[in-house]
């Protein structure tokens, strides 16, 4: 995405926070700390694992290097998360504070205070236990932005069961896959979920997934829209009758530092989503140090984190992070601009947001609406802004911060990935600011931008972004396949015993950081995370198409579109009307995130002699870039 971006004219430009900023900053000294943290990591986080988080029982070793990469953190340590966000707090004044405020699309308000949200999470997880779920076992959870997700996530936590958020935007054969991956017997969904003022039919998908998932034996359905669902008797429950008349009392259980707290399912180079696992204790400590040291929360903040909790921003930054800092939050139900472009703007000012924390995509189609809809809003309450998902371009970067911060609020460029759970290379807000440019590895990450063989690239060199020390909040493994995990993330530079990212990027003279893009086959379309190999797959599973390669080619608005290729069957015509059956088939497939905007029909593709598609010749091909080296294309 960094493509047409000058690079140098952005560099020079330095935003210094004001004193204001630095003198309320949780972390003024954080750049000294920095350099400490560098020197000894493993000191950094036990002192913020004791700061900021209860232990049921403490842990005796920080980190257990032994069995790397499948490293260990806070070893011996117990603790629950829930006891974290929800449990502590109800036994002081936070009990009475506002944790979530939700508007719904239709502006109905909610208003949930810590004992809310604990009694709420309490009768859930009976629920749960009701349903026959026990430590360890799996619940997947398919709903829309509705303050029942992290209710159900948080009550899956407290007794011991590990969650699967699956982003309510993906198909009926995506959430199969991944309902199937985890064995989960239990899924939590919605009879529908609201959507520029459409309704988007969870609950029949649920349906036609379960066909082909009969590991399913449990449905809880909350009821949303209102709309008629096909039911069957014994196997479906509404949640507001399993939730009625049921004890809010429900003890949390203790869990091993390293037991698992969640799954979440990314996009890799294979068809096969990757369960990226992560665990109670480390995971805790990432998220609350750094959402702490970088958003500054203070008790008074009211935060915005725009993100889906579908994702892994929304798992730590919307769900876990804010609630284990004690923190405020909105959460928005619909769509960005719907039904006015400036619901955004108005939910800011309504609300008194502080904080806000969104992604570039969305920036990009704010401005492309015209300035003159955040102008309409002063806005006075916000002092930080954030950013994630994909390189923020400088005049989108500038964009932000003069319409929406009023040039008065940094801008936090947090780059992290859903392997990472946490920021990685982010500023704070006492550190100097370059548009585009993430800054520095937040304290104690050791990361580097590095040749083929290790060497550590010069000032503006591009190269592969590696974390050389592992760090709390890393996946643990890959759900079910511990050797994808470590041929993923660790043979790349397994003799370093470095965590390879899957991004290119480069350094500047300065020491910042500027990401590229991914160097595998990821595509980052609108934030999302998508895997090329995803998309071929639902277009060779159509009886028409003999084979098929994607790209993502650079995108004004969405960062990348999705272009694909087809080679179809003998005998079959590409025409207007099999182009629109793939796109259906593959919105169908995978989801509507991964339509392929452009479609040609091809007689060949270029492959290696081993019989690879050559991507990346097809994507010089679409950009008129130079082809490079062609010596291993097959004759
Ligand atoms: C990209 C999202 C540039 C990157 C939290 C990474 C970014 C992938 C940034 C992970 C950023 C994320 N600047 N690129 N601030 N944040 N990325 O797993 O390519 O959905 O590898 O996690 O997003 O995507 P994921």
């Amino acid at each position: 995405m960094t493509e047409g971006i000058d690079l140098a004219a952005a560099k020079s430009e330095f935003y210094h926070p004001s004193p204001r900023v630095v003198a309320n900053a949780y972390a003024p000294d954080y750049l000294a700390l920095r350099e400490q943290a560098a020197n000894d990591p493993v000191a950094f986080w036990d002192a913020r694992a004791k700061e900021l988080i209860d232990w049921y029982e403490p842990y005796t070793q920080v980190l257990d290097q032994s069995g790397a990469p499948f490293f260990k953190w806070f070893v011996g340590g117990k603790t629950n998360v829930v006891h974290n966000a929800l449990d502590r707090h109800v036994q002081g004044w936070r009990k009475n504070k506002v944790a979530l405020i939700w508007e719904a699309e239709d502006g109905e308000v909610r208003t949930y205070s810590y004992y809310d949200l604990w009694r709420e999470v309490n009768q859930f997880a009976n629920v749960l236990k009701g349903l026959g779920v026990a430590k360890g076992d799996t619940v997947t959870i398919y709903m829309g932005r509705v303050p029942e997700l992290p209710i159900a996530m948080l009550a899956t936590a407290k007794i011991g069961a590990i969650h699967s958020v699956v982003y309510g935007g993906f198909s009926e054969q995506a959430l199969a896959d991944r309902i199937n991956d985890a064995q989960s017997r239990v899924v939590v969904t919605c009879d529908g979920a609201w959507l520029r003022g459409k309704t988007v039919n969870l609950k029949e998908i649920t349906d036609e997934a379960l066909t082909k998932a009969p590991v399913v034996e449990q449905v809880v359905v909350l009821k949303r829209t209102g709309q008629d669902v096909a039911w069957v008797e014994g196997r479906d429950h509404w949640w507001h009758d399993l939730t009625h008349d049921i004890s809010a009392e429900c003890p949390t259980e203790p869990m091993d530092a390293e037991d698992p707290l969640f799954i979440l399912y990314t996009s890799g180079s294979t068809g096969k989503p990757k369960g990226q696992l992560h665990t109670c204790g480390g995971y805790q400590v990432h998220i609350a140090t750094t959402l702490q040291y970088v958003f500054d929360l203070k008790e008074d903040d009211r935060y915005w984190c725009a993100a889906d909790p579908g994702w892994i921003t929304g798992h730590s930054y919307i769900v876990y992070g804010p609630l284990i800092l004690g923190a405020t939050s909105l959460m928005y139900e619909g769509a960005p601009g719907y039904p006015n472009p400036d619901r955004w703007w108005a939910l800011v000012e309504k609300f008194g947001v502080t904080v806000l924390y969104t992604a570039p995509t969305a920036i990009r189609g704010f401005m492309r609406l015209g300035e003159s809809w955040p102008d309409k809003h002063p806005m006075q309450s916000l002092r930080l802004l954030g950013s994630v998902g994909e390189p923020i371009n400088p005049e989108a970067w500038r964009w932000y911060y003069t319409h929406v911060g009023k040039e008065q609020c940094p801008i936090m460029d947090t780059w992290w990935q859903t392997e990472t759970g946490g920021f990685m290379i982010t500023p704070t807000p006492v550190v100097p600011l370059k548009p585009g440019s993430g800054t520095l590895p937040f304290a104690g990450i050791l990361a580097d931008v590095v040749r083929e063989d290790g060497s550590s690239a010069d000032a503006n060199e591009d190269g592969y972004l590696v974390i050389k020390h592992p760090w709390p909040g890393m996946t643990r493994t890959i759900w079910g396949d511990p050797d994808r995990f470590k041929q993923t993330y660790w043979a790349d530079f397994a003799q370093q015993g470095w965590y390879f990212t899957g991004d290119s990027a480069r350094r500047d003279e300065d020491g910042y950081f500027w990401i590229i893009g991914r160097m595998d086959d990821v595509i980052k379309v609108s934030g999302y995370r998508l895997g090329t190999a995803e998309i071929e797959s639902a277009l060779v599973s159509h009886p028409k198409v003999a084979e098929a390669a994607v790209i993502g080619v650079p995108d004004e608005l969405r960062g990348n579109a999705i272009y694909a290729f087809c080679i179809l069957r003998a005998g079959v015509e590409g025409n207007d009307a099999l182009m629109n059956e793939l796109k259906q088939h593959v919105r169908h497939e995978v989801g509507p995130i991964a339509v392929p905007q452009q479609l040609d029909f091809v007689a060949t593709l270029p492959k290696t002699r081993s019989g690879k598609i050559m991507r990346r010749l097809l994507k010089a091909q679409v950009t008129g870039q130079p082809l490079g080296d062609t010596s291993t294309l097959e004759a």
